[in-house]
């Protein structure tokens, strides 16, 4: 199959990660040994075993279980470095990760720590790996917007190693107007932002994050789609829309990859791109949702080629950065 060979060699721009998603099970237990904490799972395959999800909020809850066994710097490093190495197999080039630090505060573990370790990883990967990088701290919908605005406030001296800033967590019954105030000064500082819309939740949300929040780009934005309004404003503002197919399989937002919206997004004109949200979870990394979508759809050379120019377009960087990738 010829397309899936272009799918591999593509050079590639990553905008929808959550390191915390790429922690991997043996990873999991090596860090569980090395830090001294106690897992509620035996083994690697009874860690596995639990990946089974019927919603969001089930992987959620496995998920900041998983990510209790990161602890020191090292340990964010180890993380990182074990995403970029991953990810530079799939000819990746550039990329974009979130990280979710009031999960890692709650547990005493400092915002030093956390950047700190993502950061040094980054940057040896931009040197011995040719991966540039931007770093978005994401604030979890499920706590209150004090608590985000407290997060900000910590990060402060830590603004230049940060490029933007997210919204992630249980979606239903936390919409983007919850966290006006939040975003409102993460504007105001010149920040970038992107939060997840439509994943699970109504329309109403993306249209909150669009109007209220005035975002640069959506993630998931799935449900945008119940609402021909909302398309047209997506296509007409350019919005980047970062899609997660295995993600959205293996959270039930989606049936069956045959079924996947994402062709349909790019016929309406949305700039849809292809990412892996949680890799560990999930079932894999960037080349492996292209090549699930290359297998369950009727995916062109063209579309394929326009996916991968989306991501580029809409990455956070300088304008000459852009070009010499398109
Ligand atoms: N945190 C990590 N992955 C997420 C997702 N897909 N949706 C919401 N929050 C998340
Ligand atoms: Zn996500």
């Amino acid at each position: 199959h010829s397309l899936l060979s272009l799918a591999e060699r593509m050079p590639k721009a990553e905008l929808h990660l959550h390191i915390e998603g790429s922690l991997e099970p043996e990873l999991v237990f090596q860090l569980a040994e090395r830090n001294q904490v106690k897992l509620a799972y035996a083994d690697i395959d009874s860690l596995r075993a639990a990946y089974a999800f019927s919603n969001l909020q089930d992987f959620l809850d496995v998920y900041y279980a998983g990510m209790s066994v990161l602890l020191t710097e090292q340990d964010f490093f180890d993380l990182t470095w074990a995403y970029l190495t991953r990810v530079q197999q799939d000819n990746v080039v550039h990329v974009e990760i979130f990280f979710d630090p009031q999960a890692h505060l709650e547990r005493g573990v400092g915002l030093d720590v956390q950047i700190g370790g993502i950061r040094r990883a980054l940057e040896q990967g931009k040197r011995e790996l040719g991966i540039s990088f931007r770093l978005i701290l994401s604030f979890l919908r499920h706590l209150s917007e004090d608590s985000a605005l407290e997060t900000l406030e910590l990060a402060q001296p830590f603004a230049e190693q940060i490029d933007g800033f997210g919204l992630d967590s249980s979606e239903r019954g936390h919409p983007p107007s919850k966290f006006a105030r939040v975003f409102a000064r993460c504007q105001q500082l010149g920040y970038k932002i992107t939060v997840h819309a439509g994943e699970e939740g109504p329309p109403e949300y993306v249209w909150e994050a669009l109007d209220l929040l005035k975002v640069d780009r959506i993630d998931h934005g799935n449900r945008a789609l119940e609402d021909d309004a909302l398309v047209r404003r997506l296509a007409a503002d350019g919005l980047t829309l970062t899609v997660c197919p295995l993600s959205n399989l293996k959270l039930c937002v989606v049936d069956d990859l045959r079924q996947h919206p994402i062709l349909r997004m790019l016929d309406l004109g949305l700039k849809a791109t292809v990412n892996s949200d949680d890799p560990a979870y999930f079932g894999g990394y960037i080349g492996d949702n292209y090549r699930a979508l290359i297998e369950h759809l009727p995916l062109t050379r063209e579309q394929l080629y326009q996916l991968g120019r989306n991501a580029f377009e809409g990455a956070w960087l300088d304008e000459p950065s852009k070009q010499r990738h398109l």
